[in-house]
């Protein structure tokens, strides 16, 4: 294979809950290889657990975004590649901006704060059952508990007043639809950035995160505001579809479902293994070498692409030693990279845990008849966003 006629970032999916079949085989023989990319450049794909750890705690490779290219094309423009960094937009920073934003974040992200928020989630999770229930089935999931759940969550999270609620979630509503322009899309990222660099100025809810930020005085109300957005749409998207594909996975293994129903403590691990059997960040996470680093055998030189692939990671023998295909809420799932890894790991991270350890169980509590309102086939699949998922999950009970 020359350069030149490498292959791209895999995506054709043999089930829908496993990654491509050509990441297992580049892992056990190539593990960084040639690949090429949309805009015709010849970079790289890291695909073992081992490499994957290195690269994303080296400081060599950086994250800045004015280097990133997409590894899959994807329908519309995709807009934070190939340009510096919003103003707080700490994932596509490296150090020092990027600490100097993080430090400030860090302590409002704990799992201490998270289980102070717990009651919230608890509330919010409970509501929408409620109102599930009123519901004649089928019900779509992802409509009606998916995506409300994350977005009710930031909302408590920033400190969103509850009058305004219903318009920051029209908003972002707008902002990931599939059925609207990119204008409207990008009317929408305006009106959220109007509407935070307002909150951040008069600091919304004083419990909320925004107050906190502005409180601090550290980040400027420009950084503030780009931080709502950054954690509304790294956050938002990607626990919808953690929740959604995980429930999809859950009424599929019906064995591994009965078994957590059994055993309700082994609800922690089993969302871990949900995490890292369904590693919704499919197309893994973009780095670039500052300089010329040797890997593996490899030179890779400045200015390259790296798509360092989390799906692949996350199904490396070598690491999760017994059977990574299959599906087993009681293996040993610590180190999975669903999350990332190094500087830039989840911020998000004891959030997820705590909105999937509750939301899972009071579903499946609520609805112990829970099952697919169609054949499993007829799911449609996220397959070509950057968050894999599914787009609708129809649902009787
Ligand atoms: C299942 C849900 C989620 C998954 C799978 C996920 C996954 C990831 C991954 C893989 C990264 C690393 C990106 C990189 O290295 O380039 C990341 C970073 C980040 N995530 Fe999440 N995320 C989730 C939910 C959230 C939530 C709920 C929030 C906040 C409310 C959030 C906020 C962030 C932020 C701010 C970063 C950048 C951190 C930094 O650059 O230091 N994420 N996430």
């Amino acid at each position: 294979m020359t350069p030149r006629n490498a292959p791209p970032y895999p995506t054709d999916r043999p089930t829908p809950f496993d990654p491509p079949v050509e990441l297992a085989h580049y892992r056990e023989h190539e593990p960084i290889r040639r690949m090429r990319y949309p805009d015709g450049h010849t970079g790289w794909l890291v695909t073992s657990h081992g490499l994957a750890r290195s690269i994303l705690a080296d400081s060599r490779f950086s994250a800045r975004s004015e280097f990133k290219r997409p590894p899959v094309s994807r329908p519309g423009a995709d807009p934070f590649y190939g340009a510096p960094a919003l103003p707080g937009w700490l994932v596509d920073m490296d150090a020092p901006e990027h600490t100097r934003i993080r430090q400030r974040l860090t302590g409002k992200f704990t799992a201490r704060r998270m289980r102070e928020m717990r009651p919230a989630i608890e509330r919010i999770i409970e509501n929408l059952l409620d109102d599930m229930e009123r519901d004649t089935p089928p019900v779509d999931l992802v409509e009606s508990f998916a995506l409300p759940v994350p977005s009710l969550m930031i909302c408590e999270l920033l400190g969103v007043p509850y009058s305004e609620r219903k318009e920051f979630q029209r908003n972002s509503e707008t902002l990931f639809s599939l059925e609207v322009t990119a204008d409207e899309a990008s009317a929408a990222m305006d009106r959220l950035y109007a509407f935070l660099r307002e909150l951040a100025t008069t600091g919304g809810r004083r419990d909320g995160l925004l107050a906190m930020l502005a409180e601090d005085g550290t980040l400027d109300a420009e950084e503030i505001a780009g931080v709502g957005v950054l954690l509304l749409t790294a956050g938002h998207e990607s626990t919808s579809s953690s929740l959604a594909l995980s429930t999809f996975t859950l009424l599929s293994h019906p064995e591994q479902l009965a078994k957590l129903k059994e055993r309700p403590d082994l609800v922690d691990n089993a969302v871990e293994e949900l995490l890292r059997y369904l590693t919704v960040f499919h197309f893994g996470v973009p780095r670039t070498p500052l300089e010329d680093v040797e890997v593996d055998g490899h030179l890779l030189r400045a200015g390259e692409s790296i798509t360092v692939s989390l799906p692949a990671a996350n199904r490396d023998p070598e690491w999760f030693a017994q059977a990574p295909d299959t599906f087993d809420i009681e293996r040993r799932t610590s180190g999975h990279l669903a999350f990332g890894y190094g500087i830039h790991q989840c911020l998000g991270q004891n959030l997820v845990r705590m909105e999937m350890r509750a939301a899972l169980p009071a579903l499946f509590r609520r609805f112990p008849g829970l099952a697919l309102a169609v054949p499993a086939e007829e799911i449609p699949l996220s397959t070509d966003m950057s968050v894999y998922g599914v787009h609708r999950l129809p649902v009787t009970w």
